[in-house]
């Protein structure tokens, strides 16, 4: 029997959320919370995962990929691109796998080894996801890189991996690698997807390529504890972070795809976020195919009335995005969604960012659906709090742990462990209870820096939170100084260090400016060397730089002037300050200024 699990608790809610019983839904996954959690072990969730033959291990690209051919999925679409002109291409899982083992063929002709870094920096073609699949089949070591980063972002991350090969397109090349190659002496290989000029050592055509390599190709043993993929994070200070993540994640992307998504075989399904963020690698790629189901991917960027033809056009079912999209939607108001027939949208969710309630009262009255906010990280590698299908949405909470994973609100103690806080709704940090098949395994060179996220068997997210008397999770803030724009994570350090090379800047203190559609935005606090003074013409200067070595995706949208910035005795900016001031709230404990802006 179809259930209609849009049950909301709420009074506020019930009253707003518009019923819709037409809709057909399947018996959700995860329908009973208490007793699934119960009886979840993730050993099972393994088991339903087919392993490699002959007891080669586990390969997130065979669990993807090549398994469905053997449970007659071969003809099914496994990814439905839609080109910015609006070209189309099916892959199904037969072609996907055959395509995938034409790259994993070219790699090993290139003599990439198992474990070797293999980078993909492209918009969203049909050639990412092969690339990051075919990868993994040949063992390989993938980081997807969001191609709105600018050369400095991707040479950082180029040399934190040693990226030994990159995928990308003549125009990319041409743009943010070009000038690199010799910062980059171990990047010896550029394979080019589609026409265009550029040229350089170890530079190759796809279509010569990789279009002729065979179409079968064996997946050697991998251990399920072997590196798989590589995904750049943000800390407040220090270069960016390369979290480390396994071939076993795959078991989270499966179980995480089916009880929070409630991906069922004939769903379409439709992840909005760039693999560039994991978001579009674990759900954009890796959870839906495991899962069997068909995906979306769409090469445009947002785009309301874009977005609303693919959900009538693809009848797209599940539809995973950001807070941030939604508050676009909600701008433009429930007019914009008339005479879009969105009625295969059975389940909505989102992530990245906090959710207001009111996106959430807004997706009942404007799709009659509430939108399902869950909480996760890089480092998690997966979903670990969600709100579900077949549960009471909170609005604004960001739901209950995931079936295996134990969540606590904690306080560091100064002895270096920690102690759980029990009381509802009392601040902490949230943590996790250790391991998790999708949990980071590292931050690839920097062991001190892993381990310092560890204390007592606990995992600590570096947000604060709360818990209410139902095990519902609130989220409160960071507790550093890491900037969320967009959904996307950012390192003031990294802005700051590209604002440092300008030959007028002495120093550089950046924020997150609190702004009601992006989360935060980007602000840069900037003191001038001597010689120089404030204006448009410098501050226009400082942005077009920082644009351009940054890119679009990280560059700062507001400079200000500073004669000085506000330090600690020990040289440290204080960004805490900075921020306090630009938003008019108290200055906090100064204890540690030593020097003041004033
Ligand atoms: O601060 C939390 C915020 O995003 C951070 C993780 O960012 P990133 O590593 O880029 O992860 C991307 C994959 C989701 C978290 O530490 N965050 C994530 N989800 C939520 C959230 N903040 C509030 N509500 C959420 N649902």
């Amino acid at each position: 029997m179809p259930v209609d699990a849009d049950v909301l608790s709420a009074a506020a809610v019930r009253t707003r959320i518009r019923k819709d019983p037409g809709r057909l839904r399947p018996v959700p996954h995860l329908l009973d919370y208490e007793a699934t959690r119960a009886a979840f072990r993730w050993e099972d969730a393994r088991a339903t995962l087919d392993g490699l033959p002959g007891g080669g291990g586990l390969n997130i690209a065979h669990e993807a990929v090549d398994r469905h051919l053997l449970h007659g999925r071969a003809g099914k679409t496994a990814i439905r691109w839609i080109g910015k002109d609006g070209a189309r291409r099916e892959l199904n899982f037969a072609q996907l796998a055959a395509e995938t083992s034409r790259f994993a063929n070219a790699l090993q002709a290139l003599g990439l080894r198992q474990g070797e870094r293999v980078f993909v920096l492209m918009g969203r073609l049909p050639e990412l996801y092969v690339s990051v699949l075919g990868a993994l089949k040949a063992r390989c070591v993938v980081t997807p890189l969001f191609s709105a980063f600018g050369p400095e972002p991707i040479a950082t991350r180029a040399e934190v991996a040693d990226a030994r090969l990159v995928v990308t397109t003549p125009e990319l090349y041409q743009r943010k690698l070009h000038g690199l190659r010799e910062r980059l002496p171990r990047l010896q290989h550029v394979i080019l997807v589609g026409e265009g000029e550029a040229e350089g050592p170890g530079v190759r055509r796809w279509k010569d390529l990789v279009d002729p390599a065979s179409p079968v190709f064996t997946i050697g043993r991998t251990e399920p504890q072997s590196m798989a993929l590589l995904h750049f994070t943000s800390g407040t200070t220090g270069r960016p972070k390369g979290a480390v993540h396994v071939h076993e994640a795959v078991v989270a992307h499966a179980a995480t795809g089916r009880y929070a998504l409630d991906l069922h075989d004939d769903d379409i399904f439709w992840c909005t976020a760039d693999p560039g963020w994991i978001t579009g690698t674990s759900y954009g790629i890796v959870a839906p195919l495991v899962n069997g189901v068909t995906s979306v991917v769409v090469e445009a960027e947002f785009d309301a009335q874009t977005w609303y033809s693919v959900l009538e056009g693809e009848r797209v079912t599940v539809w995973y995005t950001a807070p941030t999209a939604f508050r676009m939607m909600m701008k433009l108001g429930a007019e914009a969604l008339r005479g879009y027939d969105l009625s295969a949208l059975r389940f909505a969710a989102s992530v990245g960012e906090p959710l207001n309630p009111e996106a959430v009262l807004w997706g009942g009255e404007a799709f009659g659906l509430p939108f399902h906010d869950n909480w996760w990280q890089t480092e998690t590698g997966g979903i670990m709090i969600a709100n579900y299908a077949a549960m009471d949405v909170k609005p604004g909470s960001m739901g209950k742990p995931l079936p295996g994973i134990t969540a606590a609100i904690v306080r560091r103690t100064p002895a270096g462990g920690v102690e759980v806080v029990d009381t509802p709704m009392t601040e902490g940090e949230l943590a996790l209870r250790t391991p998790w098949p999708s949990m980071m395994r590292g931050y690839l060179h920097e062991e001190e820096r892993y381990r310092k996220c560890f204390a007592d068997g606990w995992y600590l997210t570096g947000d604060l939170a709360q818990r209410d008397e139902e095990g519902y999770y609130w989220f409160v803030g960071r507790a550093d100084d890491v900037i969320k724009s967009a959904g996307h994570l950012i390192g003031p350090f990294e802005v700051e260090s590209a604002l440092m090379e300008h030959p007028a800047v002495a120093e550089a203190g950046v924020i997150g400016k609190p702004d009601p559609v992006v989360g935060e935005v980007v602000k840069a606090f900037v003191a001038l060397k001597p010689g120089y003074e404030p204006g448009e013409a410098l501050r226009r200067e400082l942005l077009g730089h920082a644009r351009k070595r940054l890119g679009a995706a990280v560059a700062p949208k507001e400079i200000d002037f500073r004669a000085n910035l506000p330090r600690t005795r020990s040289g440290k900016i204080m960004r805490r300050l900075l921020k306090a001031r630009e938003l008019g709230l108290p200055e906090g404990d100064l204890s540690t200024l030593e020097s003041d802006e004033k």
